[in-house]
């Protein structure tokens, strides 16, 4: 019997890829940039199966033009806002994403990301890699303190609690906002917010872990982040849709927002050239999930939903 043709779009792990090769009919590209809109539908008829990442665009008006061939699209991301689900669903293909296995990689990187801008890695960095440092003085380079300070997590999901696990071995006290109330034994005593404009007055620092959605698009914005305490520190590893970016380097320019760490961008790849211009801004290129282990880890999560689905069984992490 023929095995299944999955396309994957673009280099993933060698242990993702050599399983998949060993088990389907792999069509591959040795390349990190995303597949496009054309490519996906001509794939879609030389394909049962697509493991794409969160930046292969399914919008409706792909979706449309996708040839019936295709069966199930594996996400390598937990992310899925690049997959209209409504669109998918009604032609009947099967949607997967990769939860829980990069939750402790991309709470890492927030807690990098909040560290560095607090304590002004970027600008540490440069002093020194610059030969720029000739001067030490008790009032030096003087930044943020984390211990013992309130953070308000947006998003009490699966990275919302790896980062507030974190955050509770540097002393910090955890508020919360997310849909519903977690139960005790996932609260941990974190302070729950029933709504955004309660959390953000707590929040000397913010971190972001919820998912983009229409109601989440530009949840920070000039009204929110107002609402900060003067000299508070944001950190985005979730999606560049969450932040009204303008509005945050108007908030950093007026020094409202102190600092802010930022792995994800409106535009990606690319980020926002604007914020280079400050250096209490502390930026990684969307890499929450790049630890070696983390992507070995969502590669295989994404196969077990390709097997599942081809022997029958529900993949375990359906979406439609
Ligand atoms: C995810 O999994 O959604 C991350 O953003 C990486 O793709």
């Amino acid at each position: 019997m023929s095995r299944p043709v999955l396309w994957i779009p673009r280099r993933v792990s060698d242990a993702t890829l050599a399983r998949a090769q060993r088990d389907y009919e792999v069509i591959t590209k040795d390349t990190d940039t995303p597949g496009t809109a054309a490519e996906i539908i001509a794939m879609s008829a030389q394909a049962d199966a697509m493991l794409p990442c969160h930046s292969e665009l399914f919008t409706a008006d792909v979706v449309a033009q996708l040839d019936p061939r295709l069966k199930i699209i594996a996400n390598h991301s937990v992310g899925y806002d690049h997959c209209d689900l409504q669109a998918l669903g009604a032609r009947g293909i099967v949607v997967t994403n990769t939860p829980d296995v990069l939750s402790d990689a991309t709470a890492e990187i927030a807690m990098l990301l909040m560290l560095g801008a607090a304590r002004r890695a970027v600008e540490g960095d440069r002093l020194v890699r610059t030969g720029a440092w000739d001067s030490w003085s008790p009032s030096f380079m003087v930044g943020k303190q984390v211990t013992g300070a309130r953070i308000g997590i947006v998003g009490m999901g699966r990275v919302g609690r790896a980062f507030a696990t974190k955050a509770r071995g540097f002393g910090m006290q955890i508020h919360y906002h997310n849909r519903t109330r977690l139960p005790a034994d996932l609260e941990q005593g974190a302070v729950f917010h029933e709504s955004l404009e309660t959390l953000l007055p707590q929040a000397d620092f913010l971190s972001l872990h919820c998912p983009a959605t229409p109601e989440t698009v530009d949840l920070l914005n000039a009204k929110t982040l107002a609402m900060l305490p003067m000299g508070a520190v944001v950190v985005n590893t979730a999606r560049g849709a969450l932040v009204d970016e303008a509005a945050l380097l108007q908030a950093l320019a007026q020094g409202h927002v102190a600092a802010a760490g930022l792995d994800c961008f409106k535009t990606e790849p690319g980020g926002n050239p604007a914020f280079a211009a400050h250096d209490n801004v502390f930026m990684l290129p969307h890499i929450g999930s790049a630890t070696r282990a983390t992507r070995d880890a969502m590669g295989f999560r994404a196969l077990d939903n390709i097997d599942a689905f081809f022997a029958g069984q529900a993949p375990k992490d359906r979406l439609v």
